[in-house]
């Protein structure tokens, strides 16, 4: 089984099922208890998997378990070599407050293709399709991606929407795009989904930048390069500690800005499905003995589906 439509339907049941399992945790602020009733149900399903699957990017290390931690082995070990990247909640504290934004993700490639770095932060910029990658560049300044936005796109200042999680450390950044006239969508968490706003006009997100979860952004880039859409990343190692692990890791130049295609090499499959309602997809609703899942699914090229599951309560 290389990445195969059987593949992507199983990872779809597995991230539709790692939701459910957060259904009772909804608005009752817990979010640890939420984030590891999903782990659970996510680790056992992907270890029922005829792969020999490793997760290369999770939530930390093997002394931080139980969570999928980055290394753990996946799957019967006999199928496929996959390398896997989970986030079995997306936007803890929207399930924690129930609040919309929350999904739970996977996203995998073949063995050796998805990056391979600890868990920590990542400098962001994503656009859609619709304009030649090198326009926005996390080497440019603010104001000169913004003006080459424009004059790619012939849109005025006053109508580019910018995408950004709302934290002390994009003060700089949000005042020179209040100076620039441009519109400002501030999220307070779940940047997957800012990043991947920007796939569609619908969505009326032009870019999306900023400081974000390394996660979250190789997993962003998974969908986002099935999509064509453009992406580049750059890791923050902070702690010393963080630069010797990004080392050992197999990371040489640990300042490097990363394309889409270092970061996804070759084709992934990438399957979200809503907790709580997000603007791509339905959260999870409750019939009297059943679940309804919507699922967002991109695979290989080009390729995005929603997918329902109508799951019986056992
Ligand atoms: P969790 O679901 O793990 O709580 O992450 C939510 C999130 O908003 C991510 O979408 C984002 O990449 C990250 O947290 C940002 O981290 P921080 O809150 O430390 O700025």
């Amino acid at each position: 089984m290389k990445l195969s439509r059987e593949l992507l339907e199983n990872l779809s049941e597995i991230t539709s099922n790692s939701a459910i399992a957060c259904f009772p945790y909804i608005g009752k602020n817990e979010k640890i208890l939420a984030d590891k009733a999903a782990t659970d149900v996510m680790r056992n399903q992907l270890n029922k998997l005829n792969i020999k699957g490793e997760v290369v990017i999770g939530e930390g290390e093997l002394d931080e378990a139980p969570m999928l931690y980055i290394g753990e082995k996946l799957g019967n070990g006999n199928g496929i070599p996959l390398d896997i990247a989970v986030d079995p909640v997306e936007g803890t504290n929207f399930v924690a407050k129930n609040l919309p934004g929350s999904m739970s993700v996977i996203a995998v490639a073949e063995e050796g293709n998805l990056f391979n770095a600890p868990e920590t932060y990542m400098e962001k910029i994503a656009t859609g399709n619709h304009i030649p990658s090198e326009c926005l560049d996390l080497d440019f300044t603010v104001e000169k991606n913004i003006q080459n936005y424009s004059d790619a796109t012939s849109k005025k200042l006053q109508d580019i929407t910018v995408c950004i999680l709302d934290r002390p450390r994009h003060k700089e950044i949000v005042s020179e795009l209040l100076r620039l006239n441009v519109n400002i969508r501030l999220i307070s968490d779940g940047d997957i989904s800012g990043a991947l706003a920007v796939i569609d006009k619908k969505y009326n997100v032009d870019i999306f930048l900023g400081t974000g979860g390394g996660p979250e952004g190789v997993i962003a880039a998974s969908a986002l390069k099935s999509l064509k859409c453009n992406f580049q990343g750059r890791f923050l190692f902070k702690s010393e500690n963080e630069k010797q692990r990004a080392k050992q890791m197999g990371i040489q130049d640990i300042n490097k800005k990363y394309e889409i295609n270092e970061i996804i090499k070759g084709e992934s499959i990438f399957c979200a499905t809503g907790i709580t309602n997000c603007e791509m997809m339905n959260g999870i609703i409750k019939k009297k003995d059943r679940y309804i899942t919507e699922t967002i699914v991109t695979y290989k090229k080009s390729y995005l589906e929603v997918v329902k599951k109508d799951v019986s309560i056992t």
